[in-house]
């Protein structure tokens, strides 16, 4: 049944945009290897709709031992969309000043390192017209930073950006995509967020297959319009 069906890896889709992005590629009738590391209640509920549509995998994405060990089940896989969704805010307001090291390497592991361990990983499974994607964000701007604030991650995202477009220079011929989601209504985004998980989802799902077969390293908000490394 699943043959000719398209197929797409969203890591980290327990909850937030990953969990909006599984939801919208299932109802477009892809079929979805969703990853989780711990409960996603609502991850298992798409089950009931999705059938063997939806595959659920268990991953920490800081875990190398766990990217590899998941390579290996996938290895007959071929992916239309790898997309890395996972990511942490925890440094707030810290600065440079004041934050402690601990907080600042978990930071930078899960946001910059993890996403590229996983695509250097996987990218071998992506089809040549598929497309990688990251969800970077705004405050990953060089050039856009002129008014500080939420340093941490901020750098982390810049770190995640730079990464990426390394990668590309190894791997020209890919398509990649740093990806902004806007400023989404998620518990990472906040009750205040302009806009919610459906259109940010929609956005990104509209950008991304405009990228498809599409080489190179593009840096987009979900509305498709490029930021400024
Ligand atoms: N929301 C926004 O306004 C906004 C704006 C710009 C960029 N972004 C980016 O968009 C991505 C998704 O954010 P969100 O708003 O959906 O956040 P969220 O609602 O807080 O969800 C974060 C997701 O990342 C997963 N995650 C965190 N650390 C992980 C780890 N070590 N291993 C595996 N999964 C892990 C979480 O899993 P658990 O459920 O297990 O914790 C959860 O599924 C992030 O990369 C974020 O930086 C968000």
């Amino acid at each position: 049944m699943s043959q000719n069906l398209r197929t797409a890896l969203i890591i980290g889709a327990s909850r937030g945009l990953g969990l909006g992005l599984v939801t919208a590629y299932l109802a477009q009738g892809w079929r979805v290897i969703a990853t989780r590391r711990g409960g996603a209640t609502a991850l298992e509920a798409l089950s009931a709709t999705a059938g063997d549509r939806l595959v659920i995998e268990t991953l920490d994405v800081t875990d190398e031992a766990g990217i590899a060990a998941l390579r290996e089940r996938l290895a007959g896989e071929t992916l239309d969309l790898l997309f890395v969704s996972a990511g942490v805010s925890t440094c707030k307001s810290a600065t440079s000043a004041d934050v402690a090291a601990e907080a600042f390497a978990l930071e930078m592991a899960t946001n910059a390192l993890a996403p590229l361990r996983i695509i250097e990983t996987f990218a071998s499974l992506v089809a040549p017209s598929g497309v990688i994607v990251a969800l970077s964000s705004a405050l990953g701007s060089v050039s856009g930073n002129t008014s500080g604030g939420t340093e941490v991650y901020r750098a982390s995202k810049a770190a995640l950006n730079s990464l990426l477009r390394s990668f590309s220079a190894r791997n020209r011929d890919r398509s990649l995509v740093a990806l902004h989601p806007g400023w989404v209504r998620t518990d990472m985004g906040g009750s205040n967020a302009a806009i919610d998980i459906e259109q940010s989802v929609a956005g990104m799902v509209e950008v991304i297959a405009g990228r498809a077969g599409k080489p190179g390293c593009v840096y987009l908000d979900y509305r498709g319009k490029p930021i400024d490394w």
